[in-house]
């Protein structure tokens, strides 16, 4: 299975993208905890992308993109991955595509969790990561829907594309994310 998790920040991703990941057996990839790693090894990097991050904007396409091929390419290419976080720009997915196509590794889903702005802060402002301040949060969410938003009509174009109600217990998110996966599997087999 090879999924992608879209998302506006604190709609989830990461939560339902590991569970996703356990079920089917197949590796997490979060390119927001990929570039943590970076940051909290003093990398090249992780230096560069820093600011960014701490600002709430989107990291430079080419860095991300590198970052995202070597972890999913080398040694092997990846047969299977939830991404979460990634692609998060046009350009970003269209290259992304043209490598798992190369590859024949193309998407089997992209999983949308949708929610409203009050939900996402209120989770956020909880749970307080460097870049979970009130003033960086709102900045993420218009970046998501300035940059990523787009995205959705770019998968949906490919029929590869399901909306979540991501709003509700994190149980019953899980599931309604694993039965649209299940109802791929089976178009698919
Ligand atoms: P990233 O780490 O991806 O952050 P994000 O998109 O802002 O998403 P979050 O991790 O904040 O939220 P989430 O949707 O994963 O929700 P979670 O499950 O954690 O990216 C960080 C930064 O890295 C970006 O701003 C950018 O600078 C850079 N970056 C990353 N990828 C990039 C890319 N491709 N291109 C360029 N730059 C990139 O849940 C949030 C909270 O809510 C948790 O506390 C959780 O326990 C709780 N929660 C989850 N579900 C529920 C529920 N159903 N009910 C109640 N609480 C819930």
């Amino acid at each position: 299975m090879r999924v992608l998790m879209l998302g506006a920040p604190g709609s989830g991703k990461g939560t339902h993208g590991a569970r996703v990941a356990a079920r089917h057996g197949v590796p997490h990839v979060s390119t927001g905890e990929l570039l943590r790693e970076q940051i909290a090894a003093g990398s090249e990097l992780g230096r560069i992308a820093q600011p960014y991050m701490e600002r709430g904007d989107l990291v430079p396409d080419h860095l991300i993109l590198s970052m995202v091929v070597d972890r999913l390419m080398n040694p092997v290419p990846a047969a299977g991955y939830v991404l979460d976080g990634f692609p998060r720009t046009l350009p970003q997915a269209k290259a992304a595509y043209e490598v798992a196509l190369a590859a024949g590794l193309t998407l089997d889903a992209v999983v949308c969790l949708e929610i409203g702005h009050d939900e996402l802060i209120r989770r956020l402002s909880r749970r307080g990561r460097v870049d979970d301040t009130t003033e960086t949060i709102v900045h993420r969410i218009d970046v998501y829907e300035a940059q990523t938003l787009p995205l959705l009509d770019y998968y949906d174009g490919r029929g590869i594309l399901h909306r979540i109600d991501a709003l509700g217990a994190v149980d019953e998110v899980t599931a309604r994310v694993l039965n649209a996966l299940d109802r791929v599997a089976a178009e698919r087999a």
